[in-house]
This record gives structure tokens, C-alpha cells and sequence, in this order.
């Protein structure tokens, strides 16, 4: 939620000798993956890239236990597991049940090519990929992913769980709502709403507020259907990448 979460406030970040060289910082503590798919892939280098270690990858589907991820092997979800921890789901409503049955301390997480202007507030279990900016006095809620080179813009409001797919931009100003999905390369033009989970199809234009729940696709954006729940979270309506 927006209102009353304990926002990280991103510091002003101190000159990193190694940065451009991207070689990872010291070693920081464990963190526990939750997911084993594509998504999760992309988080897991962006904690190595942070310096932190991998301490599992869990996730539900027993077909990927015993995996390799990254040097770590695929275990079930331990429900009772506590410690740190960062949901590596892409789908938006997954990663909300996720959130809402594990009791881990989110991990948020900032690609060292990354950057986040310092008056930025970024949520709980927030990942920001490789490339991507977020510009001054952004507002970011929990579990939010801002994906590889996306662009946030000033006093940007993103609602909890949405995801910013590798090449959104936004400008100044636009409110994207809980769930919402922005598939890859979409756009939304300053002031603009996206209501809670809404698609943004790839490549489209919003030039004016998204009902919730649509599907809104093309060049102005326009709504193509309405979803039958909120849980219909696919990002490219089947492949439900986990
Ligand atoms: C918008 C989207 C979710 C629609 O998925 P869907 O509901 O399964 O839709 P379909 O593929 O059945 O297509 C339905 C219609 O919308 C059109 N359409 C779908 N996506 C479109 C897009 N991005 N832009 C323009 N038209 C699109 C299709 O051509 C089709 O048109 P038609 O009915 O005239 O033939 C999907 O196409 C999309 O853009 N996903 C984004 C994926 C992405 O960015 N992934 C990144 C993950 S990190």
C-alpha cells in the first residue's frame, strides 16, 4: 500500500570505484528467491550484481527442484522460512499471493547501472534492473518491478505489484495502478492514470487514462477488452512466465 509503507529511501550514493567495471561489491548477506523462471533469472543477477549472496531459490513447481539457478539448487517453498528475501515472480497477482503468505523480510533491490534519484521512495521487495531510471520524488510501492532500461519520470506514482516491463517509459506525473502491467516498450504520457490491473500492451501509447481491469492496446492506446478478474495478470495473455 501506498499509505503508510515503510518506504527505503534510496541515499545519495557515495562514488563506487569498481562501478564501472560493474565488478560486484563485498559480499552482503543471503537472500532467499522466490520463483525459478526467466524473471527470477534477472533478479538473481541483479542481487549478485549488489553484492549480496543467493541463500535458495525456492519455488512451487516440483518439476524445477533440484535445478541448477545460478549455482543454487531449486527447493520447494518453505512457507515458514523466515529471513530475507525477494519474490523473483514476473506475474503481477502471483507475486501478491506470494507477498501476502511469506513472512521473509522484502529485499529491494537496485541494479548498480541503475539510477534513483535520491528524493525517490521505492517499496518492499521493489527490484529496478539494469539501465532503468526513476526520477525525483517517485513513488514506488512494494513488489514493484521496474524492468531492464525503463524510465520513470518526476512525481510518478506506482501502486504495489505493478511491473514496468524492459523499455516502458513514463513521464512526469502518471499513476500506475496496483497490478497494473506495462508490457515491454509501452508508454504513457505525463499525467496519465493506468487503473489497477490494467494491461498496457507492448509498444502502445496511453494518451488518456486507463479504465481497471482493461486490456488496452495500439497507437493511441485504446481498451480492447475488459478482464473477467483482476487475477487475469497474464503478461502476454498465456505465457505465464514464473
Ligand atoms: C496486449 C497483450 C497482453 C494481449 O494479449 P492477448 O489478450 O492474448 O491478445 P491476442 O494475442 O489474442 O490479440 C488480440 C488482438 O489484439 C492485437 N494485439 C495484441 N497485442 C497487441 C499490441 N501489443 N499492439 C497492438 N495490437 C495488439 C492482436 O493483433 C489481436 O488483434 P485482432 O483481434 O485484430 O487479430 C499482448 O499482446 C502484449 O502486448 N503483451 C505484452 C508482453 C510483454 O511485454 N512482455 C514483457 C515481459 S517482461
Amino acid at each position: 500500500m501506498i499509505q503508510g509503507s515503510p518506504y527505503l529511501r534510496i541515499p545519495q550514493r557515495r562514488p563506487e570505484p569498481e562501478r564501472g567495471s560493474m565488478a560486484p561489491a563485498p559480499r552482503k548477506e543471503g537472500v532467499v528467491v522466490i520463483g525459478a523462471g526467466g524473471h527470477a533469472k534477472v533478479v538473481i543477477s541483479t542481487l549478485t550484481a549488489r553484492g549480496f549472496s543467493i541463500a535458495g531459490v525456492l519455488d512451487d513447481d516440483d518439476t524445477k527442484w533440484g535445478m541448477d539457478a545460478h549455482g543454487t539448487r531449486v527447493s520447494r517453498i518453505e512457507r515458514e522460512r523466515g529471513g530475507s528475501g525477494i519474490i523473483g515472480i514476473g506475474d503481477n497477482a502471483q507475486r501478491r499471493d506470494m507477498a501476502r503468505a511469506l513472512s521473509f523480510e522484502w529485499r529491494t533491490v537496485v541494479h548498480p547501472s541503475a539510477f534513483v534519484h535520491p528524493s525517490a521512495k521505492l517499496g518492499r521487495g521493489t527490484v529496478v534492473f539494469a539501465g532503468a531510471v526513476v526520477q525525483p520524488d517517485a513513488v514506488i510501492g512494494d513488489h514493484v518491478i521496474v524492468n531492464t532500461g525503463a524510465t520513470v519520470d518526476h512525481d510518478c506514482i506506482i501502486d504495489d505489484y505493478a511491473h514496468l516491463a524492459p523499455g516502458v517509459h513514463l513521464a512526469g506525473s502518471v499513476h500506475v495502478g496496483e497490478g497494473a502491467f506495462l508490457g515491454i516498450g509501452s508508454v504513457a504520457i505525463a499525467g496519465v492514470r493506468i487503473g489497477r490491473w490494467s494491461t498496457l500492451g507492448a509498444g502502445a501509447v496511453a494518451i488518456r487514462d486507463l479504465a481497471d481491469g482493461v486490456v488496452a492496446v495500439g497507437v493511441p492506446a485504446r481498451a480492447r477488452r475488459t478482464k473477467k478478474s483482476h487475477r487475469e495478470d497474464r503478461e502476454d495473455g498465456g505465457d505465464s512466465r514464473s
